[in-house]
């Protein structure tokens, strides 16, 4: 484990058979006990169903401390990287560990861009889904296919081949999400335009069509970027972790991305901005914003707030600050401050912070719950949200997937279990079973 060292041990004891446990400290945050050995030393496994105490690997790239509300890449807050950066920087950090310098980040902006196609045969694939397909089954399929596509990247022990892949996958990322959206309303495809940022040449897929010139706003550009930022990583999350345990294996970088794409999906993860918006939906008005935080509180009642809560943040969850900047700034310029659903959604943040339930419980308002309302604003169908956000993801997939590669420690991945079935017993017959 490198970057980290030694630092005590914690005693097991059972009977009168004493077991010694090394701790291991990192460069910030709790330190771990090393359980590696206690199988072998005690006979016993551990049981973290949710990896709720689990540290599941070593990571340099992404900081969070939930209790402070603290997120930082590579030693920089989320803050500053959305206040000052922009989302190519973001990329190289994550990747290579340091913000770049001109010159290497406009290389690096050159050789994403370079990768932003599809191959032309690929484009045929969207063709083969229904027309109401949800978006994120396009994903899924489509990214999962590019393994098949270019199989010159797909050589997981070449460290040039896990770069090309890398960069492909970033650079056509939004390349796909666009066709998704548009193979999804009956529009023509719109290839990429290599002279745009990548937050504009996003916009530029998905709005432009072949008949009409599309006017890129700044303001919506910038904040595009800032949610790719915002979104770019986020340690060891359900899909990061889907997208290591796949690469465990050995599987190609293609389908551990499609595999973190499949796990995204879920309300619980990447789902919930979707969910936020069909919630705000549901409670429709200011006046029934009691009635949902009642159920929200109701034991017995499995609604929860969607956009509350997080597994990691006890605390404000800081991207969701920068977030909801980032929505006043797109409202003011879309000209729709009074949207009603933004004053639902403040109402709603006002009584939940109040509530003595989701004081107790520390349950903050997290990034989901602006993302949705300003996606919203700037066009995107509730659909696509959860899209946008594997199109920002896919750089933290590929930067944790990299350096578990480069971790000469790896092993596949193999959680062990609990057993609580059936104890050996004898088979009986079909004729003699009642
Ligand atoms: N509304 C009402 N009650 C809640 C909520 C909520 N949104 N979230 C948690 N609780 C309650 C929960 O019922 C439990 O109560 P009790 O202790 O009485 O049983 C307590 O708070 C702890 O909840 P938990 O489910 O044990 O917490 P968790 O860490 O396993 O779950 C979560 C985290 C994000 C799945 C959950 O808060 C949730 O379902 N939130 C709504 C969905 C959402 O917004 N998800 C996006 C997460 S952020 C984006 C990302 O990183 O992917």
């Amino acid at each position: 484990m490198s970057g980290s060292k030694t630092n005590g041990t914690v005693q097991l004891n059972e009977g009168s058979t004493n077991t010694e446990l090394p701790m291991v400290e990192g460069t910030l945050g709790p330190k771990v006990i090393d359980i590696r050995k206690l199988y072998a030393q005690t006979g016993h496994f551990t049981y973290d169903p949710g990896f709720t105490s689990t540290a599941s690997c070593d990571s340099a790239i992404t900081y969070i401390d939930g209790d402070e509300g603290i997120l930082m890449h590579r030693g920089y807050k989320i803050e500053e990287l959305a206040a000052q950066s922009d989302f190519m920087e973001v990329c190289y950090l994550l990747l290579k560990g340091e913000l770049p310098t001109s010159e290497e980040k406009a290389k690096f902006t050159k050789d994403i861009t370079y990768h932003t196609m599809l191959h032309e045969q690929l484009i045929q694939f969207f063709r083969g889904f229904r027309r109401d397909a949800h978006p994120m089954a396009i994903m899924v399929g489509v990214v999962g296919a590019l393994s098949a596509f270019y199989h010159d990247s797909t050589d997981i022990a070449d460290p040039h081949q896990r770069m090309i892949a890398s960069y492909r996958l970033i650079a056509k990322m939004p390349t796909i999400a666009a066709m998704a959206y548009k193979y999804s309303v009956g529009q023509p495809f719109i290839y990429p335009n290599n002279e745009l940022s990548y937050a504009e040449n996003f916009l530029h897929m998905t709005f432009s069509v072949p008949a009409e010139t599309y006017k890129i706003s700044p303001t919506l550009a910038r904040a595009m970027d800032r949610i790719f930022i915002l979104h770019a990583d986020h340690e060891q999350n359900a899909s990061t972790s889907t997208v290591r345990l796949a690469g465990s294996s050995g599987a190609n970088p293609f389908a551990c991305i499609a595999a973190g794409i499949a796990c995204l999906w879920g309300p619980a993860h990447g789902g919930a901005n979707e969910a936020v918006l069909t919630m705000l939906e549901e409670i429709g008005s200011v006046e029934r914003v009691p009635e949902f935080i009642k159920k929200a509180k109701d034991k017995n009642d499995p609604f929860r707030l969607m956009g509350f809560g997080h597994r990691v943040y006890k605390n404000y969850d800081p991207r969701a600050k920068v977030m909801q900047q980032t929505c006043y700034e797109v409202l003011d310029e879309l000209g729709i401050k009074d949207e009603p659903m933004l004053k639902l959604a403040m109402e709603l943040e006002r009584i939940a912070l109040e509530d003595e339930y989701f004081i107790e419980k520390k349950l903050f308002p997290n990034v989901d719950f602006y993302s949705g309302i300003i996606l919203k604003a700037m066009g995107f169908p509730t659909s696509m949200f959860t899209v946008l956000f594997a199109l920002a993801r896919t750089v933290g997939w590929v930067a944790q997937w990299n350096e578990m590669m480069e971790d000469p420690g790896q092993k596949i991945g193999r959680p062990r279990q609990l057993y609580t079935g059936k104890a050996q017993r004898p088979f009986v017959p079909l004729v003699k079973r009642k």
